[in-house]
C-alpha cells in the first residue's frame, strides 16, 4: 500500500487527474464525498486529502509515502523530502509586490513592513538582500496590506497578476517560479522503492507525452 496526500482546492484536481491518467485502477474513487481519505479499488493507492501547506507535514511524518505540493509550499516548510518531479502545472511565480509608485522607497527606508502567508520564503529573501524587515504573517487576502497600510509591500504568489492589478498593485521583484512536485517520505523511498518507483516513472511518461 502506498499513501498519497493531495491538496485539497487549487492543486487538487489536476494533481488526482494526472495520477489517474498514470495509474491503473482510479477511476472508481468517490471524489464527490466529503471522505479524506479515498482508496483506489484497482490498485493498492490511498489517497489522504489535506490541506496544501501540510502535505509536507503529512509526507515528512511518513502518514504519506508520497504527496504532491507546490513549490510555494515546500520551500515555506523546508522539510526535509525527496522532491522527485516537477509536474509542470501550477505555474506561478513568487514575487514581492506593492505600490508602483513606492517601488524605490524600500531602498532608503530602514523599516519596512512585509505581509505574507510565506514568512520564511519573505525573511529568506529579504535577509539575502540585506534588508532587514519586519515580517507581518497573513493567512489570505495578502494584498490588502499595502491598501490599508499595514504593510508596505506583500510577497505572494502571483498566477494571472488580476488580483494585483485589481487593486492597483504591480510586481516590484520576482523571487522564482513556482510549480505543483511530486515529493517523497526519504523513508518510503527506500522501504517501498519499487512501488514508488512505478508510480514516479508512471508519472513521468504522461508529463512527456
Ligand atoms: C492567491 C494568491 C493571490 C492570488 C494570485 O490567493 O495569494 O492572492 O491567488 O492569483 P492571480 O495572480 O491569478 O490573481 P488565493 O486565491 O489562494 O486566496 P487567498 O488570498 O485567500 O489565499
Amino acid at each position: 500500500m502506498v499513501t498519497i496526500a493531495l491538496p485539497k482546492g487549487r492543486l487538487g484536481d489536476k494533481s488526482l487527474s494526472i495520477l489517474q491518467e498514470a495509474v491503473e485502477g482510479l477511476d472508481g474513487l468517490d471524489t464527490e464525498s466529503r471522505k479524506l481519505i479515498l482508496n483506489s479499488q484497482g490498485s493498492k493507492l490511498r489517497f489522504l486529502l489535506v490541506k496544501p501547506s501540510d502535505v509536507p507535514t503529512y509526507v515528512e511524518y511518513g502518514v504519506a509515502d508520497m504527496g504532491i505540493a507546490g513549490k510555494d509550499t515546500l520551500m515555506e516548510e523546508n522539510r526535509p523530502l525527496y522532491e522527485v518531479l516537477d509536474l509542470g502545472f501550477g505555474k506561478c511565480k513568487m514575487a514581492v509586490a506593492g505600490f508602483p509608485e513606492k517601488g524605490d522607497h524600500r531602498i532608503t527606508r530602514s523599516h519596512t513592513r512585509v505581509a505574507t502567508k510565506y514568512p520564511n520564503i519573505a525573511q529568506n529573501y529579504f535577509t539575502g538582500m540585506g534588508e532587514t524587515i519586519e515580517i507581518i504573517k497573513l493567512n489570505g487576502s495578502v494584498e490588502l496590506g499595502p491598501l490599508v497600510g499595514l504593510s508596505d509591500y506583500i510577497v505572494d504568489i502571483v498566477e494571472s497578476g488580476r488580483t494585483l492589478r485589481e487593486n492597483g498593485l504591480v510586481v516590484l521583484e520576482e523571487i522564482c517560479d513556482i510549480s505543483a512536485r511530486l515529493v517523497v517520505n526519504r523513508v518510503s523511498f527506500k522501504t517501498k522503492n519499487k512501488p514508488i518507483k512505478d508510480i514516479i516513472d508512471s508519472v513521468q511518461k504522461v508529463l512527456e507525452v
